[in-house]
């Protein structure tokens, strides 16, 4: 994927055993972890796969920013997305921001995860099952700050 001079970051909430998701749902109720989403990605565009669309329900489009869906299947489409079909199409979008944050679920941060240039990740305190788990990422982005602190979670920025 040719970088252009986009930024691209991750954001996501997990435990400390990966845990990203169930059911096709979050694991975990925490607004203080919807609220810092919702302050850190508004007026920039967000890439989700299919399936993260779906769990939206009745809250997609996320209101003011380009909801940009990843699918193979050529003849998707939904009012209030913006589709591609690979990560090298973003560059031929014209885009909202040149901050684009990739928001899951685990298929799509995997699919990126070459081309990150940060992640923002709440890390959970508490343990919940899960079926989708966030990927490796330690050996590329070693270096950290931390954001925010919450009784139930902290917000680092990871760098590579
Ligand atoms: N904790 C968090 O921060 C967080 C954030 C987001 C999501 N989640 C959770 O993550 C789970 C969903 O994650 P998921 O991994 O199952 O699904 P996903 O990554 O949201 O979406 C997967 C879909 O993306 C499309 N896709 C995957 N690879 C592709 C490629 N190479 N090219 C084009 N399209 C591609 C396919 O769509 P088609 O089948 O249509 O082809 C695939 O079915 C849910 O439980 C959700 O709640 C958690």
């Amino acid at each position: 994927m040719k970088k252009d001079a986009l930024k691209l970051t991750a954001i996501v909430a997990m435990t400390s055993e990966r845990v990203i998701g169930k059911d096709n749902d979050l694991p975990w109720r925490l607004p203080e972890d919807l609220k810092m989403f919702k302050r850190t990605t508004s007026g920039h565009p967000i890439v989700m796969g299919r399936k993260t669309w779906d769990s939206l329900g009745k809250y997609k489009p996320l209101p003011n920013r380009q909801n940009i869906v990843i699918t193979r299947d050529e003849g998707w489409s939904d009012e209030g997305a913006t589709v591609i079909h690979s990560p090298d199409e973003l560059h031929q979008l014209d885009l909202q921001s040149q901050e684009v944050y990739i928001i899951g679920g685990a298929q799509i941060y995997g699919l990126f995860l070459p081309h990150f240039d940060e992640l923002i990740i709440s890390h959970v305190y508490q343990d919940h099952e899960g079926d989708t788990y966030f990927p490796e990422f330690e050996d590329t982005f070693d270096e950290y700050e931390v954001l925010e602190t919450y009784e139930e979670f902290e917000v680092r920025k990871y760098y590579r």
